[in-house]
Parts: structure tokens; sequence; C-alpha cells
């Protein structure tokens, strides 16, 4: 959450601040501020901040045709965190003495005792935040600081200032009198570096770089960088020479645009045949057996894996639900999928011969990469599912596998969902070769279907104008239900968090079993129930299932597949998907719930790519 963007260069600053933050918005919109180094001669430089709740259009609006000079700064949007999203709390926060401003992402747990030490010896504080702390800490620091050593004072004040924090964060500062400098720091939050001809930036993720450059470091915990125009220097916490994680991204800057849809989130509606594909590409031999060069553990420790724990928050634990059936199914390896948060403050019984298969978009959620650290300091083997080249999921994780769906901008997940069930599912056919659980023909034919899927979602794409009629009266219900059974359930809970995500109506969904022994109470005469009622081994039961929710007044909407007229004599609206196997089934019948999900928020008036107290990224607990 909360997305940062630093510059400093041969050109005025501002621009390319204001056009960083508009890259990395969906981090965090509560509001959004900048601070400059005004080093123009003949005078001592001054830092220009100005700061401004709300979206980034407002401080946008609020500084042009200002006069705000400088060629090194710092850019902010915030997702508030400690204190409200008013203009006070945005950032960036300045010292008392007007020398040193910050920025941060993330939360410092050890605030309230800093801040009572500063209070005591006599520093004021203007926000309810807990980042400003940090920036009077490291102004209190810098005297001290610039009378030993050489080069930055700035940079040394950081290095004791942060040995003093607890929690998570990453945090950049600007001081005036080292015009011309950034000192960047990080702990379990992200920070990614870049470097082109005489510029040098900072961003919460690769997509604030991406219009610069695609040769990326990754600066690791508790390291620190120096930033100058000329180049970048990392540091340990001692200020011993130390280096990040060098990548290099292959996204195109044209891939985080919106190529004329109208929001992020509908383009990568449409994006995933491609995004599938991609998924796809390269992961078979010339005997059409799987191979998985990404995943660099052993195949022997893989083979001898007697359980496979699934971890992952939101969007990303609806693909780890789907992933359970294909795993148990193909491979025999039974499976457990748990909430991130949860799995990370029990005690779960882990051995080395477990599996744990993170999953996250981003690769930075901090629930996911605990969970994923906890697995690991037990022993287990850990496999990350993620979008992201060079994140942090991806650099701690044993092995990865990437998705590759591009990047996905928009706070509601769509490609990253289609993408992480094609990947999981790979991995799971994978485990059954193997395990010798599947034949290599029964491999190769399921892997065949699985290539027919892009063509299958193209087609399912077309059911938008019926998805936008029927959202017109979805948008008056007073709640949605869903539900669904076997890989109908995530899809259930999934087209109920999407539509609650983006639309602010209330939806739920529940295992269709399960209706009569609560969620039915709920129902009443003309409320919406979406039912995933594809060909299958539990189709009949479904179909009993809503006929237990018409008979109490429900309207149901069911999601089925190509040919099958019956199911028109027990619902009122149908939505037809391609026959495919039933474990690949998600991969089609979510995209309707996506569109449906995306016509409703249009219908209501609501802003679908930043929908109100969300954020993509959660770096904070
Ligand atoms: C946030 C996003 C969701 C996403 C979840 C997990 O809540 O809004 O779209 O599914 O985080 O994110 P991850 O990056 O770990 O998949």
């Amino acid at each position: 959450m909360c997305g940062i963007i630093g510059y400093t260069g041969p050109d005025p600053a501002l621009r390319v601040l204001l056009d960083g933050l508009a890259t990395l918005e969906y981090r965090g919109y509560d509001s959004a501020g900048v601070v400059l180094v005004d080093d123009r001669p003949g005078a001592p430089a001054e830092l220009a901040v100005r700061k401004r709740a709300g979206k980034l259009q407002v401080l946008v609006d609020d500084v042009a045709g200002q006069d705000l000079t400088g060629s090194t700064g710092l850019g902010h949007t915030r997702w508030a965190t400690h204190g409200d999203p008013n203009d006070r709390n945005a950032h960036p926060h300045v010292s008392g003495d007007g020398n040193v401003a910050v920025i941060h992402n993330g939360i410092i747990e050890n605030y309230a005792d800093l801040k009572s030490e500063l209070l005591a010896n006599g520093y004021t504080f203007r926000s309810d935040t807990d980042t400003e702390v940090v920036v009077q800490l490291v102004a209190a620091l810098y005297d001290r600081a610039a009378q030993s050593g050489e080069g930055s004072p700035l940079a040394r004040a950081v290095r004791i200032a942060v040995k003093r924090l607890e929690g998570a964060f990453s945090l950049a500062f600007v001081d005036r009198r080292e015009p011309g400098v950034i000192v960047a720091v990080r702990r379990e939050a992200p920070m990614v570096l870049g470097h082109r001809d005489g510029a040098s930036l900072l961003a919460s993720d690769v997509a604030g770089l991406l219009a610069h450059t695609r040769d990326v470091e990754a600066l690791l915990n508790d390291q620190v960088a120096i930033l100058t125009a000329d180049g970048i220097t990392v540091t340990d916490l001692d200020g011993a020479p130390a280096s990040g994680h060098r990548f290099t991204v292959d996204w195109d800057v044209a891939d985080a645009e919106m190529q004329g849809f109208a929001h992020f989130m509908l383009k990568e509606i449409h994006e995933q045949p491609r995004a599938v594909r991609e998924t796809l590409l390269g992961r078979t031999d010339d005997d059409g057996r799987i191979v998985l060069d990404d995943l660099r553990v052993p195949s022997e420790e893989l083979r001898h894996v007697d359980k496979v724990v699934i971890v992952a928050c939101g969007t990303s634990f609806h693909s780890g639900m789907v992933a359970k059936y294909a795993i148990e199914h193909w491979a025999h390896i039974p499976v457990e999928v748990e909430i991130a948060s949860e799995f990370r403050y029990r005690d779960p019984i882990l051995s080395p011969h477990m599996l744990v298969v993170a999953i996250s978009q981003s690769g930075e959620t901090a629930d996911t990469l605990a969970a994923a650290a906890h697995a690991r300091a037990q022993g287990a083997t850990v496999v990350a599912i993620t979008n992201v080249v060079g994140s942090s999921l991806a650099r701690e994780a044993d092995a990865v596998l990437y998705t590759r769906a591009g990047p996905e901008i928009a706070v509601a997940s769509t490609k990253a969902f289609t993408t992480q069930m094609v990947a999981l599912e790979i991995l799971a056919l994978y485990l059954a070769q193997l395990r010798r659980a599947l034949f290599p023909d029964e491999v190769a034919d399921h892997l065949a279907r699985m290539h027919a899927l892009p063509a299958l979602i193209e087609e399912v794409l077309d059911c938008e104008r019926q998805m936008a009629d029927l959202a017109q009266t979805v948008a008056r219900a007073r709640y949605v239900m869903f539900f669904g059974r076997h890989v109908g359930l995530p899809i259930a809970l999934e087209g109920a968090l999407k539509l609650k995500e983006i639309s602010y109506l209330h939806a739920e969904g529940f295992p269709a079993g399960e209706m009569k022994h609560g969620p039915i109470a709920l129902i009443d005469e003309g409320g919406p129930v979406v039912a995933l009622a594809t060909r299958g081994h539990v189709r009949s039961k479904i179909i009993s299932n809503i006929e237990q929710v018409k008979g109490r007044g429900a309207v149901v909407l069911a999601i089925a597949t190509e040919g099958d007229t019956e199911i028109k004599e027990h619902s009122d609206h149908v939505v037809y998907v391609p026959d495919v196997h039933e474990l690949l089934t998600p991969i089609l019948t979510v995209v309707p719930l996506q569109l449906l999900s995306y016509h409703v928020a249009i219908a209501l008036g609501r802003d679908v790519d930043q929908p109100r107290n969300l954020a993509k990224t959660v770096t904070v607990e």
C-alpha cells in the first residue's frame, strides 16, 4: 500500500513525480503529495512541499501553474494507516527544523515510544502519523552524523535511525543541505531502484519505473540506497557496500496504459486470452512432457511431497481453492488451502516433505510473505506463484512459477486470477507427471485442453452485452448471493468478492449445499442469486439447490455449459460457457462474473479501478 516515487536527475522533477504517481495510484489514493528540493542558484536550497487529501488529481490541479522548481524530489500516494486521510497527515512529512522530508510505505510499530522520547526532548509534531516520528529522528541525528565519516550525512543519519525502528517500511528521504541526494531504505516493504542517462529513480514497484528503465535493482531488507544523478550506491545498515537484487522487467510501458479502454479493469478482463496464452507458453519439452524451468526444486524432492499447503489472500486465495481440486484429483496429494493471515499466526505442523505454495499477484502482500517465511523456517519447501519478477515473494521462495499476465493495475484482480489458476493447474499436472499419477498421454491431453482456453475465453467475452443488460437489474438489488459446488465454489466466492469490491453491493458466496443451513433465510422475492451450474458431477445437486431458492422467490442467473437447454427451465437467465474439462471450467465461468461486476459498478457510478477503502498491494497487516 502507498505508492512512492523518487527522482534525481537533469529534468524538472515535478513532472516525473506526478507521472510516476499516476502509475502507482492503485497502491492507495487517500492523499497525494510531493516534495521538491528547490536549489535555484543564488539562495540556500529549500524544500517545497505540496500535499492534498483525495485522489492524485486534486494535487495535480493544485500544483498546476505553481512555480515549483527542483530536479530532485519525492512523491507519495497514501493508503492511510495511522491518522485520518487529511491534508495534514498526507506525505511527505518534514522535520520541525525544515531540513529533512520523508515519504513512507508501511507501519512503524514502535512509533509511540519514539514519539514520547522525541516529545520529551522538545520536538513537536504536526500530524497523527507514525511516519513523522522517523523524519524527526533522522533530523535529530543529522548533526552527529555530519561530524563522523565520509559521504552523505543524511545516509548516515538514516542508518542510525533505522536501527531503532520496528515494523515493516520502505522510506525515502531528501535533505535541503544535500540537494541532488535521495536516501532510501527498506524492511519488509518493497522498494525498487533504477538508473538511466544521468537520472536515478526509486519506486514502490516496477510500474513506477517502466517509463524510464526496465533494468531494476530491488533493495533488500535493511539496505540503504543513496541516489544521485550519477548513480546509485547500496550499503547495509553499517555502511558496508552491498547490492540489491538486479533483474530486467519484460513488461512494456504500454502494458501499464489503458489503451483505449474505459477502465484498466475492462482492459485487463479483455487481456485474459493473451495472458493465459503467455502463461502456458514454453511449459513442455519436445516430447510433450511438462518442464518448469523456473521451478528450482529437485524433482526427487517434489516426487516425495506428501502434502501441499496453499497460502494466499483475497482473489489469490480463490485460485488456491481451485488448485486444491486439481492437485488432489490429478496428483493424488492431499491439499490444504488457508488464508495467509490465519496460517501465519497458528502453529501449523509442517515438515520437509510438505510443499507450501504461496500465491500472490504482486509478490508483496505482507501476510503471504510472512506465511511463506513461517513455512520455510519450519523446513517446508515454498513455491511461489506470482506475477511480478523480482518481487519479494519471488526472491524469498525456494522456487517460482510465474504467471505472465503483465502489469495488473485495477485494484480488482481479473487476469492475475485466471493466470494463477492456469499456473496452478500446470503445477498440478507437473506433480502428477513426476509421481506417475497420470499417464504421459493423459498429461498431454490435459495440456492440449488448456491450450484451447485462450480461444474459449475469447468466446466467453462475447457475453459482455448480456452481462451489461443484466447488470441494470442487479444494480437495483439489496444483496446478491452466489453459490456453487466443487470448483464452482471458489468462483462463487470470487464472483461475490468482485461485486462487493467495486460496486459496494452486499454480495456473498456460499457452498450451494450450505444454503439451507442459514443463507437461504436471506432470500426474499426477487433477490438475485447467481448459480455456478456448469456440466460436471455435481450439476444435478446444483439444480436442486436452484429449485430451493427459486421456490422462495429468488431470481436465478445460471452460469451453464453450452448445449444445456434444460437449465432454462430452472433459471430466469442463463449465461453459457463452452464445454471443457470440469477442472478447467473456473477459468471460463469467472469471466461473465467479472463482466457483471464491472457493469454493475458502472451502472452505480462507482470508481471501478480505485474502489473506496481498498488498495492493490497490501503491504501492511
Ligand atoms: C488486495 C487486492 C486483491 C488481491 C489481494 C491479494 O486485496 O485488491 O485484488 O487479490 O490483495 O494480493 P496479491 O498481490 O497477494 O495476490
